[in-house]
């Protein structure tokens, strides 16, 4: 697994060792804490082989794959800001894409054949119709979900040349919460870019108040609408697609993890608010560039296919982020 001490890399490490699977980690440190195998190790009183390295180093993921007996690869590994990418495209096609090249050209040597990509819902772009659908057209507004798609684009290519790759893909829409035990979870360093690890850290007194980016979109009470849907539930969708590979009918095969459900920022701060016993400071602000109104998942396809279903409610998710801000402020 790339990137296994991140954010969902985490919490899905997690799900497969408790699943019984084994699970060699590969991860450059770059946004994560080493603290986070021995969190893994506690929570699930299982080890895992850890190996520290940038996937773009093909010698040291070379002698991984010859060292351990990889059957199958999670892909996690990447930058992920969205507003990071528009300052400084060339560091995310760098990293994310020819990361991935690098991946799949050694996975490739080492015939190991199967993967499982962590995709994003902002492949979608600007929603033409809602809910979302995996055929909803991908039309990316920033570099970041560009690198997305076009890793998409080139494990499509790849299957299309050799059908011995097996390829799934999980567009996640936006993951939140953390693990029960409050020891792993989201732990942004300095000003968090998304709205639940902001509310957070003002929930627990690090920063005065939220900015809430706009009041005036076509929503019930004016402030943006996303898919709000549990890491621990994303994780448990990786298992789920582990297993699709034993029948797989679809090559790539293409889901959508998201709840189905659209909380906008307003609720969220409602939601907190009751979960943490906390009062949510916040100031209307203009809107930031590049958000759309509305964003939320069709998940039929993962409920169905992959028999996946979201076991998590939004007050799961703001208590569970709040016990993991608690035991790490
Ligand atoms: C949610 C809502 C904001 C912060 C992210 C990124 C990327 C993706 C998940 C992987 C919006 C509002 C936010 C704040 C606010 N991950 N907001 N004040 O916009 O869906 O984008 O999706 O691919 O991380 O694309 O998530 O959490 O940034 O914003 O009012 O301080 O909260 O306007 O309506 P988003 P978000």
């Amino acid at each position: 697994m790339t990137g296994g001490l991140g954010y969902i890399g985490s919490h899905t490490v997690v799900e497969l060792l408790n699943g019984g699977h084994d699970v060699v980690v590969y991860d450059d440190l770059s946004n994560c804490d080493l603290l986070v195998l021995e969190s893994i190790n506690q929570i699930t009183n299982r080890s895992v082989k850890f190996y520290e390295g940038d996937v773009r180093n093909k010698d040291l993921l070379t002698e991984v794959f010859k060292k351990q007996n990889i059957d199958v690869v999670i892909h996690f590994a990447g930058l992920k800001s969205l507003r990071e990418s528009v300052q400084n495209p060339l560091s995310y096609y760098d990293n994310n894409v020819n990361g991935a090249v690098n991946l799949l050209d050694v996975m490739q040597k080492s015939r190991t054949k199967k993967i499982i990509f962590s995709s994003s819902a902002s492949v979608y772009g600007n929603p033409k119709f809602l809910p979302i659908t995996e055929e909803h057209p991908l039309e990316p507004t920033n570099p970041y979900a560009n690198t997305k798609k076009l890793i998409e684009e080139i494990m499509r290519d790849i299957v299309d040349a050799d059908e011995e790759w097996k390829v799934i893909f999980l567009r996640y829409f936006n993951p939140i919460g953390a693990h029960s035990t409050g020891l792993i979870g989201e732990n942004p360093k300095g000003l968090p870019n998304n709205l639940v690890p902001y509310i957070a850290k003002v929930a627990s007194g690090e920063i005065p108040f939220l900015p809430v980016y706009g009041s005036n979109y076509s929503t019930p009470d004016g402030t943006g609408i996303r898919d709000y849907i549990h890491v621990v539930d994303v994780a448990a969708g990786h298992l789920a697609a582990l297993n699709y590979f034993l029948n797989q009918s679809e090559n790539p095969a293409i889901f959508n993890l998201g709840s189905g459900k659209g909380v906008s920022v307003l609720e969220m701060i409602a939601a907190f608010e009751i979960a943490s016993g906390e009062e949510i400071n916040f100031e209307i602000v203009s809107p930031r560039p590049g958000d759309v109104a509305k964003c939320y998942a069709d998940n039929a396809k993962a409920c169905s296919i992959l028999d996946w279903h979201p076991q998590y409610d939004l007050s799961d998710m703001c208590l569970s982020t709040w016990l993991f801000t608690k035991q790490y402020r």
